[in-house]
């Protein structure tokens, strides 16, 4: 999608996108036209039930009067209520109203909100990102499309008075935009083109934005000794992969810690020799969005030339049965050294996550860790598709991430770890074993991950129900959510930049 921003002027052609405050009320623009409209949009109002409320949406078609093809009114609600969220999620609505209407062009007349906490600028780039993320497909394997199914919409033009301002209030919600697109590109692929080797090597192009990018290959891993991420790639004729991606932007401390970011990259999860149901394998291609997370939060970082230094670091496998698979029952030796007896090949996250963690503490001694995986179906019966599972060993880490979350509107909710818990990973044979039975099963797992963290502040994200929606929403069409994206960019934004 095209963005651009300009001073104040109706559209010739094309939507024009009103906002409407609660009961009905314009602002002094929609006024304006409706005036010019000679009433015509605030009979539109009153000959149906829009009232303005947030997510309300109406079209009007060739409104007399007016020189554009459609005028759309969305509901603001009340001023005092709006925020960022609501005006994103306004633009976003907006551009998925318009997408395949057949108009190439949808103008946004962004307005000072007596009473609102956001000035017109910050509107007018909320509604832009709104917009940009709204219009993101996955488009790439369609080779029949008819014309009506294609999209149509273009252009998104927003006016406000101080267009430079918006313009540039808008500039790093971009880069956001573009971190959140590329994570929902990779989620999306399937697992036949994007293995392992693939995925390290889109990773490499994030260099051309100032990111440092080291490969790791099975080689090199087990020489490092990586035992238990490589047995969960051993069944797998594709290579597996360590990528480490360093962002040090211009004045970050030059001294102080980094953050790091880990994220599981399995990009098929069979199960293994454990091997999954048929019914719904498919869905295991997006068993690496963990890892597209920390990808598109790289981007975003370096894109809009944060002020921090952040390494994201991700291991990347294909969990395959084959004559060469790890069996239930085999001991493996892990890079700290801990040995795990892998009860479960389908529990192969965790094995993956704990030498990339035990490698991103021992070589970086960071400030904090966040990891992200789709690590367990049981926070999708715990959590359902609202909120992520957070665990984590540092109440203030904790708390930033929550804050984060609610912020940008990618929820997480808090659980519970514990010494009881752990000792359900207690193994006969082993330091530990890589299952702790069904019960309290996403907690164990976070158990397991915990033993690999050092004494590190360290929070994990089970994002296993968050990665992929059935459900289309106003910024997150149905697909690769590329969840965390946002929520990280934020965390950085407020606690880890220099000011
Ligand atoms: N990738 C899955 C978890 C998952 C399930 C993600 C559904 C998204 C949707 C993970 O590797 C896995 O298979 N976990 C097992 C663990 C079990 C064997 C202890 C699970 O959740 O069933
Ligand atoms: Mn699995
Ligand atoms: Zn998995």
């Amino acid at each position: 999608m095209r963005i651009t921003f300009t001073e104040p002027e109706l559209p010739k052609a094309g939507a024009l996108a009103i906002g409407i405050l609660e009961d009905r009320k314009f602002l002094a623009g929609g006024g304006a036209a409706d005036r010019r409209s000679r009433g015509a949009l605030s009979r539109a109002m009153s000959a149906s039930r829009f009232t303005g409320k947030p997510g309300q949406m109406l079209e009007i078609m060739v409104p007399m009067g007016l020189g554009m093809d459609r005028v759309v009114l969305y509901g603001l609600g009340k001023p005092g209520d709006i925020d960022a969220t609501g005006i994103e999620n306004a633009g976003g609505a907006v551009v998925g109203q318009l997408l395949l209407s057949g108009l190439r062009q949808v103008t946004f007349a962004a307005e000072v909100v007596e009473g609102a906490g956001l000035g017109v600028a910050e509107i007018a780039a909320r509604l832009a990102f709104g917009a940009q993320l709204a219009g993101y497909r996955f488009d790439k394997y369609f080779t029949k499309q008819k014309p009506e199914q294609k999209p149509s919409l273009r252009q998104v033009v927003v006016t406000a008075k101080g267009a430079t301002a918006a313009k540039a209030a808008y500039r790093p919600l971009e880069k956001v935009a573009e971190g959140v697109a590329f994570a929902r590109d990779l989620v999306s692929e399937p697992g036949n083109t994007l293995h392992p080797a693939e995925f390290a090597d889109r990773l490499r192009g994030l260099e051309a934005l100032g990111v440092t990018v080291e490969l790791y290959g099975e080689k090199q891993l087990a020489a490092m000794g990586f035992g238990a991420l490589l047995g969960v790639g051993h069944g797998s004729v594709r290579e597996s992969h360590l990528v480490v991606m360093e962002w040090k932007g211009p004045g970050a401390p030059e001294a102080g810690k980094p953050l790091c970011l880990v994220g599981k990259g399995v990009t098929f999860d069979t199960g293994g020799i454990s091997i999954k149901p048929a019914g719904g394998m498919e869905d295991m291609k997006w068993d690496m969005a963990g890892a597209a997370a920390v990808a598109g939060t790289m981007k975003a970082l370096a894109g809009r030339k944060a002020s921090a230094h952040v390494v994201g670091l991700v291991g990347l496998v294909e969990n395959m049965p084959s004559g060469s698979a790890q069996r239930p029952g085999d001991v493996v030796t892990s890079l700290s050294g801990q040995t795990i007896e892998v009860i479960n090949t389908d529990a192969e996250g965790r094995l993956v996550l704990a030498d990339v963690l035990w490698y991103a503490q021992d070589r970086f001694k960071p400030s904090a860790m966040v990891d992200l995986a789709t690590l367990t179906g049981a926070i999708i019966v715990s959590l359902g598709h609202e909120h992520a599972g957070l665990f984590a060993s540092d109440d203030p880490l904790a708390d930033r991430l929550l804050g984060a979350g609610k912020a940008v509107a990618e929820p997480l909710w808090r659980m519970p770890l514990g010494a009881a818990y752990d000792k359900q990973i207690e193994s006969p044979i082993a330091d530990m074993k890589n299952i702790g039975g069904r019960d309290g099963g996403s907690i164990t797992a976070a158990q397991f991950l915990q033993r690999f963290t050092k004494g590190v502040p360290w929070a994990h994200l089970d994002i296993a129900g968050m990665a992929w929606s059935s459900k289309a929403k106003p910024t997150v069409p149905k697909g690769a959510t590329a969840f965390g994206v946002r929520l990280l960019d934020r965390l950085v934004r407020d606690h880890y930049e220099a000011k």
